[in-house]
């Protein structure tokens, strides 16, 4: 009888601590990233001029006559463009990543119950959207948004989508990552990315991709085994925008004016990961990648078995400024 009032009880309890812990809600693609520029009239050239993308809008900064830039790539994700002044000249030109989800509230009690620090409350952001930072192992700024139906983003819905853009999507953004494990479980195990593929060039691993959970965007772990340079952090950190046709975008490109002081794009390749690719940079230094979505063959390339570079601190993060965009 004990047994079975035991039992009874248990199976009784069982839905109330399923309803207790809080669940992870949608998780729907990369949002944006957010670089650092010198020059922001140089880099409007390049991602304006350059690329062909549009500006909806932008908002002073602290500074006067400094703005937060954002270029539109479509009608979910963007470029954010900050003004370098608010970080010292050497610093790493990533900001922030920012994944989107459909509950950012509920996302901030998930993120607290599996121990990730959490700001207090979930703030609206100054372009009318849900959003917060949190940080990841490696000390990547994450800011987790929810687009509301009253903010900018929707509010210029279908609108500076102009023929000139060079892509219509961003597949990935690539961050540093030199603790793999960590970095796995936190984009893997709490935030239910999934792993789609794993390269290297040499004998270690040298790439993770992990696609967000109901989306096809995906982040790139940049595995390093030494601390990296500045100049390693301006290509490592970077986005990628897929393109169709690769040479036809490096065709067009070139009929563009690169603004002065940009780096020459890289000529066309086929990269590790079978896929035709060229690298383009803004004016100050940070990669942005070109890439068509399937392998140049249409074959897989199989995953590497290498061994990913042993663990490693933290690379200097960034000091983070308060408010979030
Ligand atoms: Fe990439």
């Amino acid at each position: 009888m004990k047994i079975r009032v035991l039992i009874l009880a248990s199976i009784l309890t069982l839905p109330l601590i399923g309803a207790n812990s809080p669940r992870r809600p949608r998780i729907t693609g990369i949002a944006h990233a957010a670089f650092y520029v010198t020059d922001m009239a140089k880099a409007r050239a390049f991602y304006e001029g350059y690329l062909g993308f549009q500006s909806p809008f932008s908002i002073p900064r602290k500074t006067p006559g400094e703005s937060l830039v954002w270029i539109k790539i479509n009608d979910r994700q963007s470029v954010e463009l900050f003004p370098a002044s608010e970080v010292s000249p050497a610093a790493d030109r990533l900001y922030h990543i920012a994944i989107e989800t459909d509950d950012a509230e509920a996302m901030r009690v998930y993120l607290q119950s599996k121990g990730i620090a959490v700001p207090p409350k979930t703030a609206i952001g100054r372009i009318g959207n849900k959003n917060y930072f949190i940080k990841d192992p490696n000390g990547n700024t994450v800011e987790i948004v929810e687009y509301l139906p009253e903010g900018w983003t929707r509010r210029e819905q279908g609108k500076f989508l102009p023929d000139t853009r060079i892509a219509t999507r961003m597949s990935h953004v690539g961050i540093m990552v030199g603790q793999l494990d960590a970095s796995l479980k936190f984009y893997g195990d709490i935030l239910g990315f999934t792993e789609i593929w794993r390269g290297g060039g040499g004998k270690l691993l040298s790439w993770v991709n992990l696609k967000v959970p109901d989306g096809a965007d995906y982040v790139e772990f940049m595995l390093y085994d030494k601390p990296p340079t500045r100049e390693g952090l301006l290509t490592k950190h970077h986005i990628c925008l897929e393109v169709a046709d690769v040479a036809q975008a490096g065709a067009l490109l070139k009929t563009r004016a690169l603004p002065a002081g940009s780096k020459t794009p890289d000529a066309m390749k086929t990269g590790v990961n079978g896929k035709r690719q060229i690298n383009t940079f803004d004016p100050d230094g940070t990669r942005v990648e070109i890439m068509e979505p399937g392998t140049f063959d249409g074959k897989p390339v199989p995953p590497s078995k290498a061994p990913p570079p042993p663990p490693l601190p933290p690379y200097q993060p960034l000091a983070t400024p308060k408010a979030a965009s």
